[in-house]
C-alpha cells in the first residue's frame, strides 16, 4: 500500500479560461469552434458558491416561515402590460431595461424585472380576496433588468421578497421592515434603513407642483432624461442616479410637508413603532424608489456605514395601496419588500460572520480492477443506505491517485476491494490517520463503519 501524506486543504475546482484554444493551421485539420461566451450581465453561480446560496435561502425560509408567511412561485415569464401599468412607463425599468420577446404567436410578453406586480397579479388572479387577509406571502427566484453591469448589479439577478396584501394598518410597515432588517441581522450583517412617506393621490398632486416649481429654477443643470420626465413625472428626478442630479436634491422640496392628515398620521405611526423596536433608521427626503406603484411609506437598506451615495441598496420596498386596482382588481392596500440575493451573497463573504458548513464526507471508497469496480458500487450502495456519506472516484483505476482524493476529503476511513477481496468476499478499511488496516467481511462493513463512526 503506498504511503500518502494527509492533507487537509479542501478541494479545489479548476478554473478554465473561457479562451477558445489556440488552432494551428492545418490542411485537414478540424477547427474548434468559438466557444459560446457567458452572456454580459449573466452570471454561472459555480459549486463553490451554491453553499452560500443554499445558506441564504435557508435562512430567508426559517424567516418566512417563524413570522407567518407562505412561499409563492410566479413564472419569470408575464405578460408586458403588467409592468407597464403597474412600474409605470416613465420609469428606468421600463422605458429601457425589459427584456422583452415576441412569441411564435405575436405576443409581446418579458422576463420579469422584478415580483410585486406578478404577486399582486397572482393574488387578483386566483381570488385571494377570498382568503382570510392580509395574505401573507414570500417568494425567491431570478429577475431580469438590462441595466449596465458592474459589482452587485447584474442583468439576471435573483430577488427573495415578502409582501403583505389585504391590511393597510402601519403596523404591517414597520413588521415588515422588522423582518426586511432581521434577514440581514440573521446574517451577521448590519444594516440601516432609510425611509421616508411619498403620500397618496390626494397629496401629491401638490407637492408634485412644488417639486416642478423647483426643478424649473435649475432645469439647465438637470440631466436630459429628469428634463424630458419632469412634468409628467417629477418625483423620477430625486430616484436619478445621473451624478449631475445628486446635488440638486439636497434642495428639493420634502415630501412629508406635504402629506395630508391621514398620510401624516400613518407616517408617525410607523415611525412610532420602529422607535418601539429600537430600529436604526434614519429619514431620508430624496427616497422616492425607482417603481411608480409606491405609496406613503417607502424605505431602503444599505450596509451599515456604506449608506452615504450608494446606489447599491441591499433592499428596497414600500406601500403599494393601489396596484391592485390599477391591475383591474378591488381595492387592497399592500406593502411589501425585496432584497437582492447577489448583493446579500457579496456582503456575506465579505463580513464572514456566517459560512456555509463544510461537505461532511465520511468514506471513501477505492477499487483496483474491473470486478472490484463494480462490487464498489455495490459497497458505496450499501454505505448511502446506512446513512453514511460516502464518495469515489469510479474513473480512476490506481490505488495512489484514489487515496490523494480520500486525502482531500478529509475522509477518517477509506474502504479498497482489490481482485484478492473480491473473491474472498471482504473489503480493507484502511484508517486515514494512522494509515492502519484490516480486513472485514463485504455484508459486515456497513454496520461496522457507523459503529466506527459513531453513527449508530
Ligand atoms: P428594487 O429596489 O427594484 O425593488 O429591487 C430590490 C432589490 O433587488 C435591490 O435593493 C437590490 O438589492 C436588488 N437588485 C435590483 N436590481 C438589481 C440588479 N440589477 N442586480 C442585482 N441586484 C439587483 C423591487 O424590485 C420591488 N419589487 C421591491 C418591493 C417588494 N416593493 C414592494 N414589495
Amino acid at each position: 500500500m503506498p504511503k500518502i501524506s494527509k492533507t487537509k486543504s479542501a478541494p479545489k475546482l479548476a478554473h478554465k479560461t473561457h479562451e477558445a484554444p489556440h488552432v494551428q493551421e492545418d490542411a485537414g485539420a478540424k477547427k474548434h469552434p468559438r466557444t459560446p461566451q457567458l452572456v454580459r450581465g449573466m452570471k454561472d453561480i459555480l459549486p463553490y458558491e451554491t453553499p452560500w446560496w443554499d445558506l441564504l435561502y435557508a435562512r430567508v425560509a426559517d424567516i418566512g416561515v417563524s413570522y407567518g408567511f407562505e412561499r409563492i412561485e410566479t413564472p419569470v415569464v408575464e405578460e408586458t402590460a403588467l409592468f407597464a401599468r403597474s412600474i409605470g412607463k416613465d420609469t428606468d425599468i421600463v422605458e429601457k431595461e425589459m427584456y422583452a420577446i415576441t412569441d411564435t404567436e405575436g405576443e409581446k410578453l418579458v422576463l420579469r424585472p422584478e415580483n410585486t406586480a406578478s404577486i399582486v397579479r397572482a393574488y387578483i388572479n386566483h381570488g385571494m380576496l377570498n382568503l382570510t387577509q392580509p395574505v401573507k406571502l414570500w417568494y425567491w427566484g431570478p429577475m431580469f433588468r438590462h441595466e449596465r453591469p458592474q459589482s452587485g448589479r447584474y442583468r439576471q439577478f435573483h430577488q427573495f421578497g415578502f409582501e403583505v396584501l389585504g391590511d393597510e394598518s402601519p403596523i404591517v410597515d414597520a413588521e415588515l421592515i422588522l423582518i426586511a432588517y432581521n434577514v440581514y441581522k440573521n446574517l451577521g450583517i448590519n444594516t440601516s434603513i432609510q425611509i421616508n412617506s411619498i403620500g397618496c393621490g390626494k397629496c401629491r398632486g401638490a407637492y408634485h407642483q412644488s417639486l416642478i416649481a423647483y426643478y424649473r429654477t435649475v432645469r439647465h443643470e438637470m440631466c436630459e432624461n429628469c428634463r424630458r420626465r419632469l412634468q409628467k413625472n417629477p418625483l423620477r428626478a430625486l430616484d436619478c442616479k445621473e451624478p449631475q442630479c445628486q446635488p440638486l436634491k439636497k434642495d428639493a422640496p420634502h415630501f412629508v410637508d406635504y402629506l395630508c392628515e391621514p398620510c401624516k398620521e400613518h407616517f408617525l405611526s410607523v415611525l412610532e413603532y420602529l422607535d418601539e423596536l429600537e430600529l436604526p433608521y434614519f429619514l431620508n427626503h430624496s427616497l422616492v424608489r425607482g417603481l411608480d406603484y409606491y405609496n406613503r411609506t417607502v424605505f431602503e437598506l444599505y450596509a451599515a456605514g456604506e449608506e452615504e451615495g450608494s446606489q447599491s441598496a441591499l433592499g428596497g420596498g414600500g406601500r403599494y395601496d393601489g396596484l391592485a386596482e390599477i391591475l383591474g382588481g378591488r381595492p387592497t392596500p399592500a406593502c411589501g419588500f425585496a432584497q437582492g440575493c447577489e448583493r446579500a451573497i457579496l456582503k456575506m463573504k465579505e463580513i464572514e460572520a456566517l459560512k456555509p458548513p463544510a461537505d461532511i464526507v465520511h468514506i471513501f471508497v477505492a477499487q483496483i480492477g474491473n470486478q472490484a469496480k463494480s462490487k464498489a458500487l455495490k459497497l458505496f450502495e450499501n454505505l448511502r443506505a446506512a446513512g453514511i456519506t460516502v464518495a469515489h472516484n469510479l474513473s480512476k483505476n490506481g490505488l495512489r491517485p484514489q487515496l490523494e482524493i480520500a486525502n482531500k476529503l478529509g475522509v477518517r476511513y477509506s474502504l479498497v476491494i482489490g481482485q484478492k477481496e473480491v473473491q474472498d468476499e471482504t473489503v480493507i478499511i484502511r484508517d486515514m490517520e494512522s494509515g492502519g488496516q484490516e480486513s472485514i467481511g463485504f455484508n459486515k462493513a456497513a454496520n461496522d463503519l457507523k459503529k466506527k463512526l459513531g453513527l449508530s
